[in-house]
């Protein structure tokens, strides 16, 4: 299922209405596997029947969209986690440098204990998740407690990310080839954003 959504994520000919469509079922699959990575907790409840034990998610949970196209994201991923408060990161890649500045920054308080969902679908250089990283832990959020979920990533971007935070965890279903010199990701789906938003349309 994840390999026929991502096919459809990166054909040229897919419409927007059937990009969007794809981008939401894929955040779905991925914020299920995110909820395995949580940290349950053991409670006893009664079924109509018996006394039996079940789980819940033990920690209070921040999803974290890095603008724009984390914002894709979000939706899937408050359909499981309805109560989940949410902090915004802006990040703009200049597209000479691929470097980013920091243009926007919402969060909720952030403590230790809370589980962080980091949104972001495409690791191209790394660069605007370590910096969405370093400022949530400077805000007070643990590494160990912190998942990234991404939709692809160039290698070196990955590896990027995964030698500066060792200790958070990643959700990717896609690891490509590699960055072109525009530092898109190849052979990648072209501008997330752009497809995801329309603003590849000319006007
Ligand atoms: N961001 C995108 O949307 N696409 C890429 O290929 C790289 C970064």
């Amino acid at each position: 299922m994840k390999e026929a959504l991502l096919t459809t994520l990166r054909n040229k000919k897919t419409s927007i209405a059937q990009f969007r469509q794809a981008a939401e079922k894929l955040g779905l699959i991925l914020a299920a596997e995110a909820a395995q990575l949580l940290e349950q907790e053991t409670i006893s409840i009664e079924t109509p029947l018996a006394k039996t034990e079940g789980g819940q998610f033990k920690n209070n949970l921040v999803l974290v969209p890095i603008l724009r196209s984390g914002i894709a994201l979000l939706n899937p991923f408050l359909h499981f986690f309805q109560r989940a408060s949410v902090g915004f990161v802006g990040l703009q890649r200049d597209e000479k440098t691929a470097v980013a500045e920091l243009y926007y920054y919402k969060m909720p308080p952030l403590s230790a204990q809370d589980d962080v969902i980091l949104l972001d679908p495409m690791i191209a250089t790394g660069g605007s998740a370590i910096d969405a990283l370093n400022i949530l832990k400077e805000k007070g959020a643990h590494e160990e407690k912190i998942v990234f979920v991404a939709i692809v990533a160039a290698p070196d971007g990955l590896e990027r990310i995964k030698k500066a935070f060792p200790k958070i965890k990643i959700i990717v279903p896609a690891i490509d080839e590699r960055l072109n010199n525009k530092k898109f990701i190849i052979p990648g789906l072209g501008d997330f954003g752009d497809r995801f938003f329309g603003t590849d349309v000319p006007g």
